[in-house]
């Protein structure tokens, strides 16, 4: 299992090129079971969970190539299986993605139920609740989501709780509906609205999509396009924290800031100073960080998928700064790894109290997800000495070569296979 070995206290300066959103991709390349036509991606960035929705699909029917200018063609002239089966879907939750284009292409769909995960739960009640508004059958036996319906017909669904999958896969199910769906308290996540952007070149009558309510008027069939896939927001803050914490000067490129701009407002209420243009954002790393509190809220607050760097950024800010999570239930794996670097956290069930500034040492730690993984290598960066980063294999789900982009703009870090 490949490990990262990081020497802390150097300062980051540079350029770095933001990659492609990880969690646009996935929905835009599960949106290519809606058409025979071919679907051609670009700025997909190649990490595991796209090599994961590559093997997915082509189980399905799916011809695809990856070429090395991150472009992807996709066509899936008839779909050859409906199931999603456990082993895909235990390794990436995001193949439920593919439950709404399979039902409504062709009616039916297997797809495994993907349990829980080290952030929480993770129950998946919504969507298919949702499904069954708009006139699917579903049945959950041996594992298995089982839905079947005739053509599916539009309808008014009011999701209980935000959730962005759900939205994408009901956006995705109710554009072939007969007639009208109004989707209520949807996710306003960018990533929504760069899926409904694709649907709507590739034929669907989308309205609303990055405000709460969405309409869709559905349509008997989607064509082929060409879509660019948004920078990824969450590249994008984790790289603004290491510039912070580093006190470094990073420009990144390829990001629009409208999609991050609560962790701008949050980093410069922590004293960081940024320049935020049309498709880039530079920091400023000061000397002395200012503590902060935060509060993980759906698209435009604060993302959760942030919350474990922004940690790492508090363990270096002088005072003490109070991190609410409120989206899973159990997302401070990273707190005792940090600790263990000598950060002094405190957790009271779904908050963590941060004392800073702590002087950090490496250690030998492990990533139990995504985005821990990425705050213990934040944490590597500033810690005294050596660190090591075990299970790696969390990080490259969502980063592409991170260790590359760090070690270009100064990073002292390299990858042990
Ligand atoms: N929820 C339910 N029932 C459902 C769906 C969600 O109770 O049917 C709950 C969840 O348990 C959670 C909350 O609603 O408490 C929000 O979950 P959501 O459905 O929005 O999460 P998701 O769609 O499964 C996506 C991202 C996550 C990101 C969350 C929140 C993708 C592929 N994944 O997950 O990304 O944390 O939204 O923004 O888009 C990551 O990239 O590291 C990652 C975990």
């Amino acid at each position: 299992m490949d490990k990262l070995r990081i020497q802390g206290g150097q300062q980051l300066e540079g350029r770095i090129q933001i990659s492609g959103a990880k969690n646009s991709a996935l929905p835009a390349m599960a949106a290519a079971l809606l058409t025979s036509d071919e679907l051609i991606l670009e700025n997909v960035p190649y990490v595991n969970d796209i090599y994961t929705t590559r093997r997915l699909l082509r189980e399905l029917g799916a011809q695809i190539e990856l070429a090395t200018d991150h472009s992807v063609r996709l066509r899936i002239p008839k779909i050859e299986s409906i199931e999603a089966p456990y082993d895909l879907v235990k390794t990436m939750r995001a193949s439920v993605l593919v439950l709404g284009p399979l039902l409504a292409r062709t009616g039916r769909a297997r797809v495994s139920m993907p349990g829980g995960c080290a952030i929480g739960a993770r129950p998946i009640n919504l969507h298919l609740k949702g499904f069954e508004k708009l006139g699917a059958q579903v049945r959950t036996e041996h594992g298995y989501v089982e839905a079947s319906c005739e053509r599916l017909t539009g309808a008014d669904i009011t999701f209980d709780k935000i959730t962005v999958t759900g939205t994408e896969n009901l956006m995705m199910a109710a554009v072939l509906a007969e007639g009208r769906t109004v989707l209520e308290n949807a996710a306003r996540e960018p990533e929504v609205v760069d899926l409904a952007n694709l649907l709507m070149k590739m034929g669907a009558k989308i309205e609303g999509a990055g405000r709460s309510t969405i309409v869709i008027e559905g349509v008997r069939e989607l064509k082929g396009t060409t879509h660019r896939i948004i920078g990824d927001r969450i590249e994008a803050g984790t790289l603004l924290v290491a510039g912070a914490i580093t006190g470094g000067e990073l420009e990144l490129t390829g990001i629009h800031p409208a999609h991050l701009m609560s962790v701008v407002e949050k980093l410069r209420e922590n004293g960081v100073a940024l320049d935020v243009g049309a498709e880039l954002i530079s920091v400023y790393g000061p000397h002395d960080l200012a503590p902060s509190d935060v509060e993980t809220l759906e698209f435009p607050g604060f993302p959760t998928d942030m919350q474990a760097q922004y940690m790492v950024l508090a363990t270096q800010s002088n005072g003490i700064s109070l991190i609410h999570e409120n989206i899973f239930e159990n997302r401070f794996m990273h707190a005792s790894e940090l600790m263990r670097m000598g950060a002094n956290v405190r957790l009271d069930g779904s908050r963590a109290i941060v004392a800073g500034k702590t002087k950090l040492t490496g250690a030998t730690v492990i990533a139990s997800d995504l985005r821990a993984s990425a705050s213990l290598v934040l944490a590597g960066l500033v810690a005294d000495g050596y660190s090591l980063v075990d299970r790696v294999y969390h990080l490259d789900r969502g980063y592409e070569k991170l260790e590359d982009k760090l070690r270009s703009v100064g990073a002292k870090i390299e990858r042990l296979k």
